[in-house]
């Protein structure tokens, strides 16, 4: 790997991307055996640092940290001395003085985790800095991509639903790309960043439009959370306008990949016929995430071969 961390797949070329792609479909065959155990980072410690809820990427890193034989420990902001008045890099710096090898981190903040390598030397893995990116979620999307159909290259993918406060889709725009698929966004004009073009991707505000031109679609839900004010008059002119519904995909009538990186707000962005159907991969986005995370463990903490002299 060129890169000592996992900051955003912004930093990372296509030869890296490909490679943990190639790796995670190694580590899915693991996930498939009785004993999903191997002795890969026997001896390494890894801290997991949420300071922002999370159900999927916590358990997957967790799960991906003991699948490896890791030692893992998981640190919460809300029960720790954060609450005391003690400062990030004091807390960061702490932890690391207890001998540790690798920090996976979630916060608010865009560009925490960058800040985070400034005061440590542990390798660092962005599990989602606010609206900044969402590496390895990226990068289980491309895995689940390839796996479905194969390849990257040459995919058409529609991204839809508020672009501007999702770091998922930022790392997807950014990994997609580079590995040369095209990607078309879709939203509301509210939630779609300014001059988004320049990223090499197409806008198209017609859904209808996206879901006949694409071979899937990655459907992303209203961060409410990142929005001072509302973007959307209401959640019913959204679903009627922007939601992924039973009824407009019949009207359609073309088989779609449906792809969401979840929470869902079913009823919103997705209809629960839609997340249910044989056409969509949640759930094995959430499967090969563990096997993401796994390769990027792997990759970034593993002991490399020594080199000949
Ligand atoms: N996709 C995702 O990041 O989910 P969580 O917020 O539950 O980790």
């Amino acid at each position: 790997m060129k890169n000592k961390h996992l900051l955003g797949l912004v930093d990372w070329n296509a030869e890296d991307i490909q490679t943990v792609i190639d790796t995670a479909f190694t580590f899915r065959e693991i996930l498939e055996r009785p004993i999903k155990k191997v002795p890969t980072l026997q001896g390494k410690t890894v801290v997991n640092l949420f300071f922002e809820d999370s159900t999927r990427t916590r358990i997957s890193f967790e799960l991906a940290q003991k699948r490896l034989s890791a030692d893992m420990i998981n640190f919460s902001a809300g029960i720790s001395s954060i609450k005391k008045g003690e400062t990030f890099k004091d807390t960061a710096q702490n932890i690391e003085a207890m001998k540790i090898d690798g920090i996976v981190m979630r916060h608010p903040t865009p560009g925490a985790p960058l800040h985070l390598t400034k005061f440590v030397d542990a390798v660092v893995i962005n599990a989602g800095d606010g609206t900044h990116e969402h590496p390895t979620q990226g990068l289980l999307d491309m895995t689940s991509l390839q796996e479905k159909f194969g390849k990257i290259q040459g995919l058409k993918i529609g991204i839809i639903g508020d672009i501007t406060h999702s770091r998922v889709a930022k790392s997807n725009i950014i990994g997609l790309t580079k590995l040369g698929a095209e990607v078309t966004l879709c939203g509301p004009p509210t939630l779609m960043p300014v001059n988004v073009e320049k990223l090499g991707v197409t806008v198209n505000y017609n859904v209808d439009e996206v879901l006949l031109w694409a071979n899937a679609v990655n459907i992303l839900r209203i961060q409410r959370e990142r929005q001072g004010v509302s973007y959307i008059p209401s959640i019913r002119e959204y679903r009627a306008n922007w939601g992924i519904t039973r009824e407009r995909l019949d009207r359609i009538g073309k088989e779609i990949t449906i792809m969401h990186p979840g929470p869902m707000n079913r009823g919103v962005e997705i209809d629960s016929d839609v997340a249910d159907s044989n056409n969509a991969i949640i759930l094995n986005q959430v499967l090969n995430g563990v096997a993401v995370r796994m390769a990027i463990l792997y990759l970034l903490l593993g002991d490399k071969p020594k080199e000949e002299d």
